[in-house]
């Protein structure tokens, strides 16, 4: 072993100090010779009863702590804030920065060699790994897993992607309340996160794809045993990375992003990947725009055919061989020379081990599923940071479109009037809602994929341009154009628009235009006054004063960069 572990300074002390720092912990029953300088790994739990998709990490933490025990190391587990998707109002985006704060102050003020993060549900994935990021310290990652595939009445049923389908079937009367909460119990039927290629899954590709897992991590099931094998091995592994002193940000390096932008659009991922992606970067220091997600991921086409873009499901994916079937298929296109949590690169890891069982779920390169996929960035005057849209999730008669703005102020307007029948709106008309950003609304949820007003659901159109400063949940589909930046709240040009504009989105020309003069926006401008801040007080007031674009990741301006690992003086 080369440098001596950062726990030293806690436990291997021999004054006052070290009888505190172990003294205080053997009330937990520790032997003393767990103090010998053995190498301290924490575990940092995302669990919550409230975040479901993570409510079975106990048992994965227990794994975790066989796999550190067998390989001797000493294993503390500790919980951070949880960030659930689906019931944290008013987005559980908002509070992505302060989970991270949280994971980052956590891992640091304790005596931690290494750290093994335990994520699932969408933002518990990049808070913590933005955390760990900022102090440094080797680091590995166990995704919790997806659920097993819905079934309901003979038909496989997505999370999250059948519920806005549920919904329009509601309102257009084909499926009644009880049939409805009859396909809920269909739809979670499993421990685990959400088992489409929505944020989470989009969240353990990336983490895997990055170098940050066991290879083949990603896609087991929760409920799969082979999960918590995972697990165990993943805590044997991390206290080799202490002892080999493989630290976080040598796995994260430019050419590991990079490969994870070309994974991400084989697979079909979220859009939340880019915000996500850009926010790791920005603690790690590698420099991440967005052209380099549309420059490195828009050629690279469609291998994998899970819903919302396809239609199979994470369960089917695993069967098929998982992730290191793609990275295979991709191994022209990926950097070779990284370094993941094995120390060993990506090819070097699936050498032995990528076949693919079904060609159906996961296609080969030479003969994709799909030829759009990836992230596309469009700019112009509406957008004059960027805009992302996801072109295998839209419709490709849209992605050439000028139609006439029907304009909904917030939120609260948009649901106050969408299924008005007077509502002036056919499908030709672009639907813009504003002030749902970062700072607008606040915290930029997903509510990019407006639901179409129900005259139109009626005519069983299920698809319009639609455009706006928020997210869009990975589960989801429709043309829709997210992440709008500058955003409204702040004076960007979304602001500006007025019923009957006409916009024009050109993805293969990769432009957003609002066909309104200069001067007449700069009127408009003049005109314009802020909304008044979401809160005077509190981490709400912190996180409006401080979050940047989404163009950059909306991490908070301050937590730019790393702090590391040192902290020099004692608790007493
Ligand atoms: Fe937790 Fe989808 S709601 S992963
Ligand atoms: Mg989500």
């Amino acid at each position: 072993m080369g440098k001596e572990l950062r726990s030293r300074g806690w436990f291997g002390r021999k004054d006052k100090d070290g009888i505190i720092y172990r003294s205080w912990m053997k009330n937990q029953g520790m032997p003393t010779d767990m103090f010998d300088g053995r190498p301290v790994i924490g575990i940092c739990n995302t669990f919550s009863e409230l975040t479901p998709c993570n409510a079975h990490f106990r048992a994965h933490a227990e794994a975790v702590k066989k796999g550190v025990l067998e390989a001797g190391g000493f294993p503390v587990e500790f919980p951070i804030m949880s960030l659930g998707e689906t019931l944290l109002k008013p987005t559980a985006m908002l509070f992505r920065n302060l989970a991270s704060m949280d994971a980052e102050e956590s891992i640091r003020g304790n005596p931690i060699d290494g750290v093994v993060l335990l994520t699932g549900c969408d933002k518990t994935t990049p808070s913590t790994v933005m955390g760990a990021a900022s102090v440094g310290l080797p680091t590995i990652v166990v995704p919790g897993g997806p659920m097993l595939n819905g079934h309901y009445k003979g038909q496989l049923i997505g999370s999250g992607t059948h519920v806005w389908k549920f919904d329009e079937d509601m309102k257009t009367g084909k499926m009644t309340q009880e049939e409805c909460e009859y396909a809920e119990s269909c739809m979670s039927r499993s421990i685990g996160h959400c088992m489409t290629m929505g944020t989470a899954s989009t969240m353990a590709c990336m983490v895997e794809s990055l170098g940050l897992t066991l290879s083949g991590a990603a896609a087991i099931p929760a409920a799969d045993s082979r999960k918590k094998v995972m697990a165990q091995l993943s805590g044997r592994r991390i206290v080799q990375m202490v002892r080999d002193d493989l630290t976080i940000d040598k796995i994260l390096t430019r050419e590991a992003f990079e490969n994870a932008i070309i994974t991400n659009s084989a697979i079909g991922g979220s859009s939340n990947f880019v915000i996500h992606l850009m926010a790791i970067a920005g603690r790690i220091g590698v420099e991440l725009t967005l052209e380099d997600f549309d420059r490195l991921g828009s050629k690279i086409p469609l291998l994998l055919n899970l819903m919302p873009a396809g239609k199979y499901l994470m369960e089917d994916f695993y069967y098929a061989g998982g992730l290191p079937v793609i990275l295979h298929e991709l191994k022209e296109h990926l950097h070779k020379n990284v370094v993941t949590v094995t120390g060993k690169n990506h090819h070097e890891n699936i050498v032995n081990d990528h076949s693919c069982y079904n060609q159906e779920v996961i296609a080969a390169y030479t003969k994709p599923f799909k030829e759009d996929a990836g992230i596309v960035v469009v700019k112009g005057n509406l957008a004059a940071n960027g805009a992302v849209i996801k072109p295998s999730a839209a419709t490709p008669s849209l992605m050439k479109h000028t139609g006439r703005a029907v304009v909904f102020e917030s939120i609260e307007d948009y649901h106050a009037r969408v299924d008005d029948p007077l509502l002036d709106i056919d499908e030709t008309c672009v639907m813009v809602l504003k002030y749902a950003g970062p700072v607008g609304y606040p915290g930029m949820p997903e509510v990019g994929n407006m639901a179409l007003p129900k005259k139109i659901l009626e005519k069983g159109i299920t698809d319009m341009v639609r455009i706006s400063d928020g997210r869009m949940s990975g589960t989801a589909y429709g043309t829709a154009v997210l992440h709008v930046s500058p955003e409204s709240a702040i004076g960007g040009t979304l602001a500006l628009v007025q019923n009957g504009d006409l916009i024009e989105l050109d993805v293969e020309q990769r432009k957003l235009h609002l066909h309104v003069t200069d001067d007449e926006l700069h009127k408009r401008r003049q005109a314009w006054q802020p909304p008044k801040p979401a809160a005077e007080r509190g981490y709400v007031s912190l996180y409006i004063r401080h979050v940047m674009g989404a163009d950059k990741g909306a991490d908070l301006d301050f937590l730019q960069g790393s702090s590391g690992s040192e902290v020099t003086r004692d608790s007493h």
